[in-house]
């Protein structure tokens, strides 16, 4: 599919960070599937400060990939594998970068992605070093997240990538709008004409959206300590999925028509007020590897935020996410108001409850509408009745995140990644909560957090994930 946005195919994909943790979960499974999919065309050149030559980098390559996907078929792999070349050297040394050079002339390469899966520290070293030997020239940067600390930090990035790469070449990754059923709200909401009138505050009561997973920090204590729950996911994952649901109509399928209702949504949004959130750490957090034994990074945190715009003044946005939660789960469960109930006063009879609709967004993706219908028996009552489709089973088998998103990066995609605006906005609606860190409130694993998470909530309740 082509639109107005689209730049040039790349034809060389560069990763940084290529012997790293990133790459080995989720890149190299990513690059398998689009090789097993015939969607893969391009020599991969790995850059790693790690002291290791090609068989090295193949093996481990290899290993990453059969660790995800136990029934990964060999002919694909070696066909993989055949494509990857490692550059080793540290990023400070300019021979790095001569090297670099000197294989991408080697493959006839003009247009290359740079794929920085590494700490953000490293983004303007390597940002400038591919300048220093004039790679930013035609090229394309993927920018993995936590993109900045805070508003400063991510100006201060968007400053110096924008240095040496135009905006239109710089892709932010959020690999939560590379996944279909985070696309699927923008679908699900304006290819259905009964939605739209009542998707506003005339109708809609609330509106939640949880991320909960189970487990806790898993051997990343180190890293996790330093950022925490609002800049792990808060800031970036959660926050994209609430524009998908609170954004006006884009005028068109170009990139840019969606970025600038996302950044509608951010600018009519007031910064979060610290006394509407609660951070909360999971009990045995300060004992995992890496994690300060003082350590007060929220591994849990809930929020009210507020869109003071005319679709949606007045209506509670409630964002719940956590490690260390009850079960697995990322859905938005959008409430509407209660109909009148004069018609079901009947004596002790109950009221219709108020309906639901659920997107659920983890694996067992799909849509559940939460409706009334009439109990049986002589009375005009009421019940929920669950109408609900799961993707998987209507739609068939649908591609991961980053499949997705590194072939859009290759094929010079913009429109599911990140524009520099939106990411602003969204830090400065989280800079409050970063700038007043609260005391964490101690919670048990396998709960919901900890119980003052309730207190931002007016008159509501959280809605329990169905999906797991
Ligand atoms: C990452 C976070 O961006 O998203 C992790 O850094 C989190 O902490 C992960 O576990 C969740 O992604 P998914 O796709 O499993 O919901």
């Amino acid at each position: 599919m082509s639109t107005a946005t689209q730049q040039p195919e790349a034809d060389a994909l560069v990763l940084f960070g290529a012997t790293g943790d990133l790459s080995k979960r989720k890149l190299f499974p990513a690059l398998y599937h689009m090789e097993a999919h015939g969607g893969l065309a391009v020599p991969i050149i790995g850059v790693a400060r790690s002291d290791w030559n090609d068989d090295g980098f193949r093996q481990h390559a290899h290993d990453s990939i059969l660790e995800a996907i136990p029934h990964a078929e060999a002919a694909v792999i070696e066909k993989l594998l055949a494509r990857l070349d490692l550059i080793q050297g540290d990023y400070a040394d300019p021979k790095t970068w001569k090297s670099l050079a000197a294989t991408l002339r080697k493959h006839k390469s003009e247009q290359a992605v740079f794929y920085m899966a590494i700490p953000p520290t490293m983004f303007p070293t390597v940002a400038t070093s591919l300048a220093s030997v004039g790679l930013n020239d035609r090229g394309r940067i993927v920018v993995e997240k936590p993109f900045g600390r805070d508003l400063a930090s991510a100006k201060e990035l968007n400053d110096t990538l924008h240095a040496v790469f135009p905006e239109e070449r710089i892709f932010r990754i959020d690999h939560y709008l590379g996944k279909e059923s985070v696309e699927d709200l923008l679908v699900f909401r304006f290819s259905n004409t009964l939605l739209e009138p009542v998707w506003n505050r005339n109708y809609v009561r609330s509106v939640q959206i949880t991320m909960s997973e189970t487990i806790g920090v898993e051997g990343r204590g180190s890293f996790y300590d330093g950022v925490g729950t609002i800049r792990d996911v808060l800031q970036n994952h959660l926050l994209q999925v609430l524009a998908l649901v609170a954004m006006e109509p884009p005028a068109g399928p170009e990139s840019r028509y969606q970025q600038d209702e996302k950044a509608k949504v951010f600018a009519a949004m007031r910064p979060i007020d610290p006394s509407a959130l609660v951070r909360g750490q999971y009990v045995g957090y300060r004992d995992e590897p890496g994690v300060a034994p003082d350590s007060s990074i929220e591994t849990f945190v809930a929020a009210r935020l507020e869109i003071d715009s005319w679709r949606w003044a007045g209506v509670p946005w409630y964002v719940r996410c956590g490690k260390g939660l009850e079960c697995n789960a990322t859905e938005v469960v959008v409430e509407f108001r209660e109909p009148p109930s004069l018609l079901f006063d009947e004596a002790g009879g109950p009221k219709p409850e108020r309906n639901l609709v659920r997107f659920r967004l983890g694996k067992r993706d799909g849509v559940t509408f939460t409706l009334q219908a009439k109990t049986p028996g002589p009375h005009l009552d009421s019940q929920n009745v669950d109408v609900a489709v799961d993707f998987a089973a209507a739609l068939g088998e649908r591609r991961e995140a980053y499949e997705r998103l590194l072939g859009d990066a290759l094929d010079g995609l913009p429109r599911r990644f990140a524009r520099e605006d939106v990411v602003e906005q969204t830090w400065r609606v989280v800079q409050p909560a970063l700038d007043t860190p609260d005391g964490v409130h101690p919670y048990f694993r396998g709960s919901w957090g900890p119980a003052e998470a309730d207190r931002i909530l007016c008159g509501d309740k959280w809605f329990v994930p169905s999906s797991t």
